[in-house]
């Protein structure tokens, strides 16, 4: 039995990085129009656990979807692409990495996992726990960011990008091709993309998953007015502001918004800065696109990867798509 490996983790975001980010994000995007607030800075300790809570939600659907993808075909999927080192891009809780790790030890060729977070806490945790799960395992934990720190990860071996849950889809189209073109220039040509993305389906399914019946994600969304108040010193009152989850079909998008109820004035302390709402007033906090394959595979072409495979959830629900740099 291999010995247990003690986890690291390398931290390409420090608390003053993030804040730097935060301050200026804060202050571009409130000072818009319409306001908006870019979705990393929902994931504090408090929003990433609200998230866990979510994909247990009786009405979000696209985590089991995407589970039952990989609890039928991981072994495939890692067969094909024949990697030894897993690196999981906004890993989170890392709850779907172990059926990944599971059909790669299997096959006899697991050799390093390394999960990317901006949430350190809950990637330290993880990472602790899976190096005891996977004796001989190396798990070379990332505080960093998707957007700018995949030239930074652990190049040895060939590499599984595994980017799950459809967080793609909280990029809008020119973000997803920064994406795309940050990671491509990573990849060598034996290294893969196992991407998750949401399918486009009734709508009236889609608005429940993002607006549920015991209102966890309407907490998460409105918890990045507490990340603001406590940052950044600003004085929301959460409760004075509604949760509206809204599909745009010319964007083929779920759109996550805080509503103000009430005119109200606001002061972010640390910017020096006072806004104003007025009474139902919206701020854009999320998207969530939703693709269909076909779509999907055009994208991918356009952006420097070639599709090898794509693996739908049974009713179509959710996609896995295996693809190559070109
Ligand atoms: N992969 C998990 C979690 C998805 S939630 C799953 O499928 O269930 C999105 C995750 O991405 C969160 O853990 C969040 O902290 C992380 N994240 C969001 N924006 C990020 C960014 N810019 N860089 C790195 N991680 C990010
Ligand atoms: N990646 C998840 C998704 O698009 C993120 C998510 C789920 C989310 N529910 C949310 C983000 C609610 C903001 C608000 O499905």
């Amino acid at each position: 039995m291999p010995s247990v490996i003690t986890p690291t983790i390398d931290i390409h975001l420090s608390g003053d990085d993030l804040r730097r980010a935060l301050e200026q994000d804060v202050r571009t995007g409130l000072t818009s129009e319409p306001k908006q607030l870019p979705p990393v800075y929902f994931y504090d300790d408090r929003g990433s656990r609200l998230f866990d809570e979510i994909t247990r939600l009786p009405e979000y659907y696209p985590t089991r979807s995407e589970r039952s993808i990989l609890d039928a075909h991981a072994k495939d999927i890692v067969m094909g692409c024949d990697a030894d080192v897993l690196v999981e891009l906004g890993a989170g809780t890392c709850d779907k990495s172990r059926v990944l790790l599971d059909a790669m030890q299997s096959n006899g060729r697991l050799s390093r996992f390394v999960p990317l977070d901006v949430s350190d806490t809950v990637l330290w945790e993880a990472a602790t726990a899976l190096s005891e799960e996977y004796p001989g395992l190396a798990v070379t934990a990332v505080v960093g960011d998707f957007h700018h720190h995949l030239d930074r990860l652990p190049a040895d071996g060939r590499r599984l990008f595994a980017f799950l849950g459809g967080t793609i889809g909280n990029l809008d189209p020119a973000q997803r091709r920064g994406f795309y073109a940050e990671l491509t220039r990573a990849m060598t040509s034996d290294d893969r993309l196992l991407l998750g993305t949401d399918l486009v389906k009734d709508r009236s399914r889609l608005i429940s998953a993002y607006d549920d019946a015991a209102g966890v994600t309407s907490e998460f969304n409105r918890n990045v007015l507490h990340v603001l108040n406590r940052e950044l010193g600003a004085d929301f009152d959460p409760t004075r502001f509604e949760h509206v989850a809204r599909w745009n079909e010319d964007d083929q998008r779920i759109e996550m918004w805080l509503r103000s109820t009430g005119d109200q004035r606001i002061r972010i302390a640390s910017l020096d800065l006072d806004l104003d709402f007025r009474d139902g007033e919206e701020m854009m906090t999320e998207i969530s696109t939703k693709f269909s394959p076909d779509a999907l595979e055009a994208e991918l072409e356009q952006n420097g990867l070639m599709v090898e495979s794509m693996w739908p959830s049974s009713g179509d629900e959710f996609l896995l798509t295996v693809a190559r740099p070109r």
